[in-house]
């Protein structure tokens, strides 16, 4: 009776520690350098759900960098949905693709894209742009090819750091921060339609302000 309960206790502390381990592995497997929890101020639930990312859905992480969203994108949209990383950077594209063979998620699909192009399929639910839009040189292009590859109704947001609207336009990718009004000027040029302003995340680590403003493509 008593080594029962003991093989019980042990099954039961084994199940905790296990799930203890998936929920935030999602997290600390990707961003080696960092010392605080980015999902501490990152809200990546908060942000999937303002978009409406479900199980199933076919998403896009444009600029995916080392995968921070992509993976919290792949847990959500599980094995019947797609997550598209993709970025410029070959290094990048390499760790996304080392860590989904490594946790096996065939839902993850990484993308090398051109700096005009980010090589997306069409009929997506869902494009996310985090700390990237400011990078982008050749924006028209690259927001004209988001444009195309989103569903009628489909979202993107834009996850950007505050910057002085007083700039010339060739200088943000410079400050790595962009004013909101400009991108929302920007993005609805597209034909995109501007939806919402949602609360915004502090970095603290790297002393970032960013906003989070949310299209869609009518
Ligand atoms: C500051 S990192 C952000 C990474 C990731 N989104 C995150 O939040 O952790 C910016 C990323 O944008 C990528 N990038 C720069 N220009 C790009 C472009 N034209 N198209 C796609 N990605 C680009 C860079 O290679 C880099 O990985």
């Amino acid at each position: 009776m008593k080594f029962h309960k003991t093989i019980l206790a042990t099954l039961f502390l084994m199940c905790i520690s296990a799930s203890f381990s998936t929920a935030s592995d999602v997290s600390r497997l990707q961003e080696p350098g960092r010392k605080l929890n980015r999902d501490e101020w990152q809200r990546p639930v908060e942000v999937m759900d303002a978009l409406g990312v479900k199980s199933g859905h076919r998403v896009a992480d444009i600029g995916c960098g080392f995968g921070y969203f992509t993976f919290h994108l792949a847990a959500r949209v599980g094995a019947e949905g797609k997550v598209y990383a993709e970025d410029i950077d070959q290094k990048a594209i390499n760790k996304v693709r080392e860590r989904k063979e490594r946790e096996k998620l065939s839902q993850v699909e990484p993308v090398l894209g051109e700096s005009a192009d980010p090589r997306l399929p069409l009929d997506l639910d869902v494009v996310l742009i985090v700390d990237t839009y400011h990078e982008f040189r050749d924006y028209d292009r690259i927001m004209q090819a988001v444009f195309r590859a989103l569903k009628q109704g489909g979202r993107l947001a834009i996850i950007d750091a505050e910057a002085p609207s007083d700039r010339p336009r060739t200088e943000y990718h410079r400050l790595h921060s962009i004013p909101a009004d400009l991108v929302r000027e920007e993005i609805t040029r597209h034909g995109f339609v501007f939806k919402e302003s949602r609360p915004g995340f502090y970095d603290a680590e790297y002393g970032k302000k960013m906003y989070f403003l949310i299209f869609e493509k009518p």
